[in-house]
């Protein structure tokens, strides 16, 4: 499995691919990868001759250091397990002075009030950070396509929304949330939880299928009440937000409506955040 670390070698190898009329899939991740992950990296190579998977801890779009400085990381075992699907993966671990030079600091974007609710209202610059890191992996790799799982739903429309204003010669690929046979979504974060609190994290995953359920019978101001009712019934976990939103444009609504609509939800679980969304209709 060929490994870059710097831009230029990738760039080179990705040429070669490119002149061979290869078609290529793109995978952006933080690393500590899990089966999440590696479904987006076997729909890839499904779908393409080659995938470019890229490991990077973007220190732009967290808005706290503690984050950063605690986010899950294990090269060695990312790798490996890279391998254990295939070895014809190239991967893409550059340090962080390859993909910035001078200043850390993300670009201004304006997404369309995409970023103005949810993630967005609760995590400063977060999405411009994503947005920053994205598109410098959108030019320098030059990927046919990208995988992006709907479990960062407001990441996956902002970069839908990314590619259409800078005309990014890319088409994303929706991933459906993959998750564990007690509905917790598979996240890099559940590696900090403990057994019992990875159990009280499946609360989030019952709050979606709980308005999901209701959305019919219950107006979504009474959805809001009683699963923040319920959620404050256990002591370790901090509910953040719970929006019912439009899939589209992403503003809460607060009425059923004709076009499609999810629930989003983010909380701590004993000091963890977490976010879930699930599409109700
Ligand atoms: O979803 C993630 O893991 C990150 O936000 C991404 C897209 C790799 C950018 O750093």
């Amino acid at each position: 499995m060929l490994v870059f670390r710097d831009i230029s070698t990738l760039q080179n190898h990705l040429r070669n691919l490119k002149n061979n009329n290869k078609i290529i899939g793109f995978v952006p991740t933080m690393g500590a990868l899990h089966k999440g992950h590696l479904s987006l990296v076997n729909k890839s190579i499904s779908q393409n001759d080659s995938t470019v998977v890229s490991i990077f801890i973007n220190p732009t779009q967290f808005n706290n250091v503690d984050d950063l400085k605690t986010y899950p990381s294990d090269i060695n075992k990312d790798l490996e397990l890279l391998r254990s699907i295939s070895d014809k993966i190239i991967v893409f671990n550059p340090e962080s002075d390859e993909l910035y030079s001078g200043d850390i600091k993300p670009d201004q974007f304006n997404f369309n009030e995409l970023d103005r609710y949810m993630e967005g209202e609760f995590r400063g610059n977060h999405f411009a950070g994503v947005a920053t890191v994205v598109s410098k992996l959108f030019s320098l790799i030059k990927a046919d396509y990208a995988y992006f799982g709907e479990k960062d739903f407001q990441q996956l429309r902002i970069i839908e929304n990314l590619i259409k204003e800078k005309k990014f010669k890319i088409k994303l690929i929706r991933c459906e949330t993959i998750r564990s046979e007690d509905g917790l979504a598979l996240s890099s974060r559940n590696n900090k939880l403990n057994f019992s609190s990875k159990k009280i994290a499946t609360n989030l995953f019952k709050a979606l299928n709980f308005a999901k359920e209701k959305i019919d019978v219950l107006c979504i101001d009474e959805i809001q009440q009683k699963i923040s009712d319920n959620l404050s019934n256990f002591k370790e976990i901090e509910l953040e937000y719970f929006v019912v939103a439009d899939e589209k444009n992403l503003k809460p609504i607060k009425h059923k409506q004709a076009e499609k609509c999810r629930a989003f939800i983010a909380a701590y679980i004993s000091g963890i955040r977490l976010i879930d969304n699930l599409k109700l209709y």
